[in-house]
């Protein structure tokens, strides 16, 4: 990646980090142990990859840096949500996240769980307030990233997720991580599109379903290879768990392939963007070949 590019992005995380700070509500108010526990899981860390993608196809169309805050933070507050979530004892049962404990670890199941679900409607509150976008654009984000977000997107994926066992079909892994992971990923791009234009560009629809998918596949490959202090979180996870990825079901090599078949899919996808497509082909680069 260009030193310019690794600047961008990182202006890029900064900026969505302290809109996050502002739009969050302050630790100090009541009941604040919810609220410490929103801030904990939302501001630890993190790549913002989600919000990264809003910015770059934002910008990619043209639209400024402004009328991209609320829907760069929107779809942070679901993903924070998602891994309170995905962490819990009733899920996946993970003590780490982001080179931490986990929120139940340390706020307790019910903070964590109220958490989670505070931060998914915060989005939303975001996304209705999005400042100098009109109210068609608002309700088109709220019913896109709702989408995304719900039992034919993120939630629906975890369902197919929680039944996962070890042994699965190479279109059963498409369509549960499409969901669990693909659907927020592609949804935070449409939302960038969504700031600029009044439609989603195919091209860029079908990057971000292409990007999402490549992105899980990395993620199962670093559960199986990564190293555990650089990922942030316990590694062999899902073997543990009996659940069948992609690097289970193909191999690694074969799992590689796929992530880079994907990844030259994407950049296809934008070739209607000419050089505007740029840094979203660096950022599809850094999906699957990211070590944390
Ligand atoms: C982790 O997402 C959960 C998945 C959907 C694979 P990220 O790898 O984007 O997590 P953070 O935000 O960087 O911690
Ligand atoms: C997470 O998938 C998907 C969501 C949080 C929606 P994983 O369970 O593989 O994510 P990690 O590995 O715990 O981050
Ligand atoms: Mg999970
Ligand atoms: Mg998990
Ligand atoms: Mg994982």
């Amino acid at each position: 990646m260009s030193e310019e590019t690794l600047e961008t992005l990182k202006r890029y995380r900064v900026r969505v980090e302290n809109v996050l700070g502002r739009l969050l509500p302050p630790a100090q108010s009541t009941p604040t142990d919810l609220h410490e526990a929103m801030r904990y899981a939302t501001l630890g860390g993190g790549k913002r990859l989600r919000a990264c993608l809003v910015y770059a196809t934002g910008e990619a169309l043209r639209a400024p840096l402004e009328a991209l805050d609320h829907a760069a933070a929107a779809v942070e507050l679901i993903h924070a949500y998602s891994l309170i979530h995905d962490d819990l004892p009733c899920m996946d049962d993970d003590d780490i996240r982001r080179g931490r404990p986990s929120c139940h670890k340390a706020f307790g199941e019910a903070t964590a769980l109220l958490a989670g679900d505070a931060l998914q409607t915060q989005a939303f509150t975001v996304l209705a307030t999005a400042p100098g976008l009109a109210a068609a654009t608002r309700i088109a984000m709220v019913e896109a990233l709702a989408q995304a977000s719900g039992s034919l997107g993120m939630a629906g994926g975890q369902a197919l997720d929680l039944k996962a066992g070890p042994v699965a079909t190479v279109e059963t892994l498409i369509e549960r991580h499409g969901r669990k992971t693909g659907a927020l990923i592609q949804g935070a791009v449409r939302l960038g599109a969504l700031a600029a234009a009044s439609e989603v560009p195919a091209g860029l629809d079908h990057y971000g379903q292409a990007l999402g998918l490549a992105f899980q596949i990395a993620d199962d490959l670093l559960d199986v290879e990564g190293v555990a202090l650089v990922v942030g979180k316990t590694v062999g996870a899902d073997a543990a768990a009996g659940k069948a990825t992609f690097a289970s079901a193909l191999g690694i090599p074969e799992a590689r392939r796929r992530a880079r078949a994907l990844y030259d899919d994407a950049l296809a996808s934008l070739q209607f963007l000419g050089d505007n497509g740029g840094l979203l082909a660096s950022i599809a680069r850094y999906a699957i070949e990211r070590d944390h």
